[in-house]
Protein backbone atom coordinates (compact mmCIF):
# COMPACT_ATOMS: atom_id res chain seq x y z
CA UNK A 1 0.00 0.00 0.00
CA UNK A 2 1.01 3.34 -1.09
CA UNK A 3 0.79 6.85 0.50
CA UNK A 4 1.25 9.71 -0.89
CA UNK A 5 2.00 12.73 1.81
CA UNK A 6 1.67 16.63 1.30
CA UNK A 7 2.97 18.94 2.91
CA UNK A 8 2.30 23.36 2.09
CA UNK A 9 1.88 24.63 5.37
CA UNK A 10 4.41 27.64 5.20
CA UNK A 11 7.15 28.16 2.32
CA UNK A 12 8.17 24.75 1.78
CA UNK A 13 6.28 22.69 -1.01
CA UNK A 14 7.01 19.07 0.10
CA UNK A 15 5.33 15.59 -1.04
CA UNK A 16 6.79 12.00 -0.25
CA UNK A 17 5.49 8.44 -0.60
CA UNK A 18 5.31 5.96 1.82
CA UNK A 19 4.05 2.82 2.83
CA UNK A 20 1.69 1.16 6.13
CA UNK A 21 5.22 0.20 7.72
CA UNK A 22 5.79 2.76 7.66
CA UNK A 23 8.58 3.34 5.37
CA UNK A 24 9.36 6.26 3.53
CA UNK A 25 10.41 5.60 -0.45
CA UNK A 26 11.00 9.70 -1.84
CA UNK A 27 10.18 12.85 0.08
CA UNK A 28 10.71 16.18 -2.23
CA UNK A 29 11.27 19.30 -0.77
CA UNK A 30 11.61 22.58 -3.00
CA UNK A 31 12.58 25.33 -0.67
CA UNK A 32 11.17 29.25 -1.23
CA UNK A 33 14.05 30.93 0.44
CA UNK A 34 14.87 32.03 -2.94
CA UNK A 35 11.67 33.70 -2.86
CA UNK A 36 11.10 35.15 0.64
CA UNK A 37 14.91 36.46 1.79
CA UNK A 38 14.86 39.87 0.41
CA UNK A 39 11.48 40.54 2.56
CA UNK A 40 13.79 39.00 5.53
CA UNK A 41 10.64 37.07 6.14
CA UNK A 42 7.79 34.58 4.50
CA UNK A 43 5.35 36.45 2.72
CA UNK A 44 2.05 34.32 2.86
CA UNK A 45 0.58 35.46 -0.79
CA UNK A 46 4.14 34.59 -2.32
CA UNK A 47 4.63 30.96 -0.46
CA UNK A 48 0.33 30.30 -1.53
CA UNK A 49 1.37 31.52 -5.12
CA UNK A 50 4.14 29.50 -5.43
CA UNK A 51 2.98 26.26 -4.00
CA UNK A 52 0.27 26.55 -6.67
CA UNK A 53 3.14 26.74 -9.18
CA UNK A 54 5.49 24.20 -7.71
CA UNK A 55 2.92 21.39 -6.22
CA UNK A 56 2.09 18.97 -9.03
CA UNK A 57 5.80 19.08 -10.44
CA UNK A 58 6.77 17.81 -6.54
CA UNK A 59 4.22 15.16 -6.54
CA UNK A 60 6.06 14.08 -9.79
CA UNK A 61 9.29 14.00 -8.84
CA UNK A 62 8.27 12.30 -5.72
CA UNK A 63 6.38 9.11 -7.70
CA UNK A 64 9.27 8.99 -9.88
CA UNK A 65 11.39 8.42 -7.50
CA UNK A 66 9.29 6.06 -5.62
CA UNK A 67 9.01 4.11 -8.69
CA UNK A 68 5.53 3.63 -8.52
CA UNK A 69 2.44 5.24 -10.43
CA UNK A 70 -0.27 7.59 -9.59
CA UNK A 71 -2.79 5.25 -9.90
CA UNK A 72 -0.95 2.82 -7.51
CA UNK A 73 -1.15 5.61 -4.72
CA UNK A 74 -4.02 3.54 -2.36
CA UNK A 75 -4.36 7.07 0.32
CA UNK A 76 -3.75 10.75 0.23
CA UNK A 77 -1.98 12.17 3.88
CA UNK A 78 -2.09 16.05 4.07
CA UNK A 79 -1.21 18.65 6.69
CA UNK A 80 -4.42 20.68 6.93
CA UNK A 81 -3.26 22.52 10.17
CA UNK A 82 -1.67 24.72 11.27
CA UNK A 83 0.10 27.23 9.20
CA UNK A 84 -0.60 29.52 6.80
CA UNK A 85 -4.09 29.61 5.46
CA UNK A 86 -3.61 30.26 1.65
CA UNK A 87 -0.47 27.59 1.76
CA UNK A 88 -2.67 25.45 3.75
CA UNK A 89 -5.69 25.60 1.16
CA UNK A 90 -3.06 24.99 -1.96
CA UNK A 91 -2.06 21.63 -0.70
CA UNK A 92 -5.46 20.39 1.14
CA UNK A 93 -7.54 21.70 -2.37
CA UNK A 94 -5.00 19.50 -3.88
CA UNK A 95 -5.22 16.46 -2.27
CA UNK A 96 -8.49 16.48 -2.04
CA UNK A 97 -9.00 16.56 -5.75
CA UNK A 98 -6.48 13.74 -6.28
CA UNK A 99 -8.10 11.46 -3.39
CA UNK A 100 -11.45 12.09 -5.55
CA UNK A 101 -9.87 11.30 -8.74
CA UNK A 102 -7.73 8.22 -7.77
CA UNK A 103 -11.44 7.14 -5.79
CA UNK A 104 -8.76 6.76 -2.51
CA UNK A 105 -9.56 7.76 0.60
CA UNK A 106 -8.18 11.36 2.27
CA UNK A 107 -5.98 11.38 5.68
CA UNK A 108 -5.81 15.34 7.77
CA UNK A 109 -2.51 15.31 9.52
CA UNK A 110 -1.72 17.81 12.35
CA UNK A 111 1.74 18.99 11.22
CA UNK A 112 2.89 20.21 14.62
CA UNK A 113 2.25 16.66 16.03
CA UNK A 114 3.66 15.43 12.62
CA UNK A 115 7.31 17.03 13.53
CA UNK A 116 6.81 14.43 16.49
CA UNK A 117 6.20 11.46 14.37
CA UNK A 118 9.03 12.30 12.52
CA UNK A 119 10.95 11.09 15.49
CA UNK A 120 9.23 7.63 14.99
CA UNK A 121 10.17 7.55 11.27
CA UNK A 122 14.03 8.49 11.92
CA UNK A 123 14.36 5.57 14.76
CA UNK A 124 11.98 3.00 12.80
CA UNK A 125 11.00 1.77 16.55
CA UNK A 126 8.30 2.84 18.71
CA UNK A 127 8.56 6.09 20.98
CA UNK A 128 5.86 6.51 22.47
CA UNK A 129 5.00 6.89 25.72
CA UNK A 130 7.93 9.66 25.46
CA UNK A 131 7.66 14.01 25.82
CA UNK A 132 7.45 15.30 22.61
CA UNK A 133 9.17 19.15 21.96
CA UNK A 134 7.96 20.74 19.15
CA UNK A 135 10.37 23.87 18.51
CA UNK A 136 9.69 25.17 15.08
CA UNK A 137 9.37 28.90 13.12
CA UNK A 138 5.31 28.89 14.46
CA UNK A 139 5.16 26.94 17.50
CA UNK A 140 7.00 26.33 20.61
CA UNK A 141 4.99 23.00 22.44
CA UNK A 142 5.94 20.28 24.80
CA UNK A 143 3.57 17.11 25.06
CA UNK A 144 2.81 13.92 27.10
CA UNK A 145 2.62 11.70 23.59
CA UNK A 146 0.68 8.60 25.11
CA UNK A 147 0.69 6.82 21.30
CA UNK A 148 0.75 7.90 18.28
CA UNK A 149 -2.08 10.32 17.98
CA UNK A 150 -2.52 10.75 21.59
CA UNK A 151 -0.97 14.07 22.85
CA UNK A 152 -1.95 16.24 25.60
CA UNK A 153 -0.61 19.39 26.06
CA UNK A 154 2.13 20.34 28.20
CA UNK A 155 2.63 23.71 27.50
CA UNK A 156 3.74 26.12 25.08
CA UNK A 157 4.75 29.67 24.33
CA UNK A 158 2.16 32.21 25.55
CA UNK A 159 4.13 35.06 22.69
CA UNK A 160 6.49 34.01 20.13
CA UNK A 161 8.08 30.56 19.08
CA UNK A 162 11.62 29.77 19.50
CA UNK A 163 12.23 29.56 15.78
CA UNK A 164 10.44 32.89 15.48
CA UNK A 165 12.66 34.41 17.76
CA UNK A 166 15.78 33.37 16.10
CA UNK A 167 14.58 34.63 12.41
CA UNK A 168 13.83 38.29 13.75
CA UNK A 169 17.28 37.88 15.71
CA UNK A 170 18.79 37.32 12.39
CA UNK A 171 17.10 40.47 11.06
CA UNK A 172 18.30 42.38 13.54
CA UNK A 173 21.87 41.61 13.40
CA UNK A 174 21.73 42.06 10.07
CA UNK A 175 22.34 37.96 9.00
CA UNK A 176 20.03 36.87 6.50
CA UNK A 177 17.16 34.63 5.95
CA UNK A 178 16.40 31.99 7.18
CA UNK A 179 17.69 33.34 10.29
CA UNK A 180 17.98 29.63 12.89
CA UNK A 181 21.10 28.75 10.55
CA UNK A 182 22.69 31.83 10.04
CA UNK A 183 22.00 32.84 13.74
CA UNK A 184 23.64 29.17 14.56
CA UNK A 185 26.66 30.52 11.88
CA UNK A 186 27.78 33.67 13.48
CA UNK A 187 26.98 32.24 17.04
CA UNK A 188 29.49 29.61 16.52
CA UNK A 189 32.83 32.62 16.50
CA UNK A 190 30.90 34.20 19.63
CA UNK A 191 31.08 34.11 23.29
CA UNK A 192 27.52 32.81 24.93
CA UNK A 193 28.47 34.73 28.19
CA UNK A 194 29.32 37.78 26.88
CA UNK A 195 25.60 39.45 26.53
CA UNK A 196 23.21 38.98 29.87
CA UNK A 197 19.95 38.14 28.45
CA UNK A 198 16.85 37.22 30.03
CA UNK A 199 15.86 33.11 29.94
CA UNK A 200 11.96 33.44 30.79
CA UNK A 201 10.13 30.96 33.48
CA UNK A 202 13.02 28.99 34.19
CA UNK A 203 12.80 28.29 37.74
CA UNK A 204 8.99 28.08 37.01
CA UNK A 205 7.07 25.00 37.62
CA UNK A 206 5.22 25.58 34.71
CA UNK A 207 5.90 24.14 31.33
CA UNK A 208 5.57 27.51 29.13
CA UNK A 209 7.90 29.38 27.27
CA UNK A 210 8.19 32.97 26.56
CA UNK A 211 10.38 34.29 24.07
CA UNK A 212 9.33 38.62 22.96
CA UNK A 213 11.11 39.66 26.38
CA UNK A 214 14.73 37.76 25.15
CA UNK A 215 13.81 39.04 21.40
CA UNK A 216 14.05 42.64 22.71
CA UNK A 217 16.58 42.13 25.23
CA UNK A 218 18.81 41.52 22.64
CA UNK A 219 17.16 44.65 20.47
CA UNK A 220 18.10 47.15 22.96
CA UNK A 221 21.62 45.36 23.42
CA UNK A 222 22.24 46.25 19.78
CA UNK A 223 20.52 49.67 19.27
CA UNK A 224 20.40 51.21 23.17
CA UNK A 225 17.11 51.72 25.00
CA UNK A 226 16.41 54.87 23.29
CA UNK A 227 15.98 53.71 19.61
CA UNK A 228 15.43 57.37 18.12
CA UNK A 229 19.11 57.35 18.23
CA UNK A 230 20.61 56.23 15.42
CA UNK A 231 22.35 52.76 15.57
CA UNK A 232 25.97 51.99 15.57
CA UNK A 233 27.88 49.86 13.44
CA UNK A 234 28.77 46.45 15.02
CA UNK A 235 31.72 44.63 14.32
CA UNK A 236 31.32 40.69 13.47
CA UNK A 237 32.97 39.58 16.54
CA UNK A 238 30.31 41.46 18.31
CA UNK A 239 27.41 40.51 16.48
CA UNK A 240 28.81 37.00 16.74
CA UNK A 241 28.94 37.54 20.47
CA UNK A 242 25.35 38.37 20.45
CA UNK A 243 24.02 35.82 18.49
CA UNK A 244 25.80 33.06 20.77
CA UNK A 245 24.55 34.65 24.12
CA UNK A 246 21.22 34.86 22.53
CA UNK A 247 21.21 31.07 21.30
CA UNK A 248 22.55 30.08 24.49
CA UNK A 249 19.52 31.81 26.43
CA UNK A 250 17.13 29.96 24.03
CA UNK A 251 18.95 26.71 24.61
CA UNK A 252 18.81 26.84 28.66
CA UNK A 253 15.37 27.66 28.25
CA UNK A 254 14.49 24.74 26.04
CA UNK A 255 16.38 22.52 27.81
CA UNK A 256 15.07 23.10 30.82
CA UNK A 257 11.45 22.55 30.23
CA UNK A 258 12.06 19.40 28.68
CA UNK A 259 14.25 18.60 31.46
CA UNK A 260 10.75 19.34 33.96
CA UNK A 261 8.22 17.68 31.23
CA UNK A 262 10.66 14.57 32.01
CA UNK A 263 10.72 15.01 35.89
CA UNK A 264 7.00 15.78 36.43
CA UNK A 265 5.77 12.78 33.93
CA UNK A 266 7.75 10.23 35.06
CA UNK A 267 8.61 9.41 31.09
CA UNK A 268 12.36 8.51 30.00
CA UNK A 269 11.93 9.30 26.23
CA UNK A 270 12.19 12.58 24.46
CA UNK A 271 11.30 12.93 21.02
CA UNK A 272 12.33 16.33 19.77
CA UNK A 273 11.14 17.86 16.48
CA UNK A 274 10.77 21.12 14.13
CA UNK A 275 13.18 23.25 12.37
CA UNK A 276 14.97 25.10 15.50
CA UNK A 277 15.68 20.70 16.49
CA UNK A 278 18.20 20.78 13.60
CA UNK A 279 20.77 23.76 15.64
CA UNK A 280 23.79 21.72 16.87
CA UNK A 281 23.83 23.51 20.24
CA UNK A 282 20.10 22.56 21.16
CA UNK A 283 20.66 19.03 20.09
CA UNK A 284 24.36 18.84 22.18
CA UNK A 285 22.51 20.42 24.97
CA UNK A 286 19.71 18.11 24.85
CA UNK A 287 22.08 15.05 24.55
CA UNK A 288 23.73 15.59 27.48
CA UNK A 289 20.67 16.21 29.87
CA UNK A 290 19.17 13.42 28.46
CA UNK A 291 21.95 11.31 29.21
CA UNK A 292 22.27 12.36 32.63
CA UNK A 293 18.61 11.83 33.75
CA UNK A 294 19.46 8.31 31.90
CA UNK A 295 16.83 9.27 29.56
CA UNK A 296 16.56 8.09 26.07
CA UNK A 297 16.74 11.01 23.27
CA UNK A 298 15.13 11.11 19.56
CA UNK A 299 15.92 13.96 17.28
CA UNK A 300 15.62 12.77 13.50
CA UNK A 301 18.38 14.19 10.88
CA UNK A 302 18.22 17.84 9.81
CA UNK A 303 16.07 16.71 7.28
CA UNK A 304 12.99 15.31 9.25
CA UNK A 305 13.59 18.47 12.07
CA UNK A 306 12.94 20.76 9.07
CA UNK A 307 9.40 21.25 6.83
CA UNK A 308 8.90 18.31 4.80
CA UNK A 309 5.82 15.64 3.42
CA UNK A 310 7.40 12.64 5.00
CA UNK A 311 6.12 13.54 8.27
CA UNK A 312 2.89 12.95 6.96
CA UNK A 313 3.18 9.23 7.45
CA UNK A 314 1.23 9.91 10.55
CA UNK A 315 -1.32 9.43 8.66
CA UNK A 316 -0.80 5.68 9.03
CA UNK A 317 -1.44 5.13 12.37
CA UNK A 318 -4.68 7.33 11.20
CA UNK A 319 -5.74 5.11 8.16
CA UNK A 320 -4.85 1.90 10.58
CA UNK A 321 -7.77 3.05 12.72
CA UNK A 322 -10.38 4.16 9.79
CA UNK A 323 -10.21 8.09 11.06
CA UNK A 324 -10.20 9.41 7.26
CA UNK A 325 -11.12 13.14 6.92
CA UNK A 326 -13.89 14.29 5.06
CA UNK A 327 -14.44 15.10 1.62
CA UNK A 328 -15.27 18.71 2.76
CA UNK A 329 -11.85 18.85 4.63
CA UNK A 330 -10.91 22.34 5.52
CA UNK A 331 -7.56 24.11 5.89
CA UNK A 332 -7.21 25.24 9.48
CA UNK A 333 -4.92 28.25 10.07
CA UNK A 334 -4.65 27.91 14.31
CA UNK A 335 -3.11 24.71 16.26
O1 LIG B 1 9.61 23.34 11.34
P1 LIG B 1 10.03 24.42 10.40
O2 LIG B 1 10.83 24.03 9.19
O3 LIG B 1 8.78 25.25 9.89
C1 LIG B 1 7.69 25.52 10.72
O4 LIG B 1 6.86 24.59 10.89
O5 LIG B 1 7.68 26.64 11.26
O6 LIG B 1 10.84 25.49 11.27
C2 LIG B 1 11.36 26.64 10.70
C3 LIG B 1 12.11 27.40 11.77
C4 LIG B 1 12.58 28.77 11.29
O7 LIG B 1 12.22 29.73 12.26
C5 LIG B 1 14.08 28.59 11.19
O8 LIG B 1 14.82 29.79 11.41
C6 LIG B 1 14.34 27.57 12.28
O9 LIG B 1 13.27 26.66 12.17
N1 LIG B 1 15.62 26.87 12.11
C7 LIG B 1 16.64 26.93 12.98
C8 LIG B 1 17.72 26.21 12.40
N2 LIG B 1 17.29 25.71 11.21
C9 LIG B 1 15.99 26.12 11.04
N3 LIG B 1 16.75 27.55 14.17
C10 LIG B 1 17.94 27.45 14.82
N4 LIG B 1 19.01 26.79 14.33
C11 LIG B 1 18.94 26.16 13.13
N5 LIG B 1 20.01 25.51 12.64
ZN1 LIG C 1 6.99 22.74 10.70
Amino acid sequence: MYFLGIETSCDETAAAVFTEEPRVLASIVASQVDLHSRYGGVVPEVAARAHLQRLLPVIQEAIDQAQIRLDQIGAIAVHYTPGLVGALLIGVSCAKMLALALGVPLLGVNHVKAHIYACRLATGEDIFPCVGLVVSGGHTCLFHCLDPLTFDLLGGTIDDAAGEAFDKVASLLDLGFPGGPAVEKAAAAGRPDAFRLPRSFLHEPRLDFSFSGLKTAVLYALRGKDLAQPARAWSDQEKADLAASFQRAVVDVLVAKARQALEQTGLKCLAVGGGVAANGSLRDALGHMTDKRGARLVIPGRDLCTDNAAMAAMAVEQWKLGHFAPADLDAVPAF
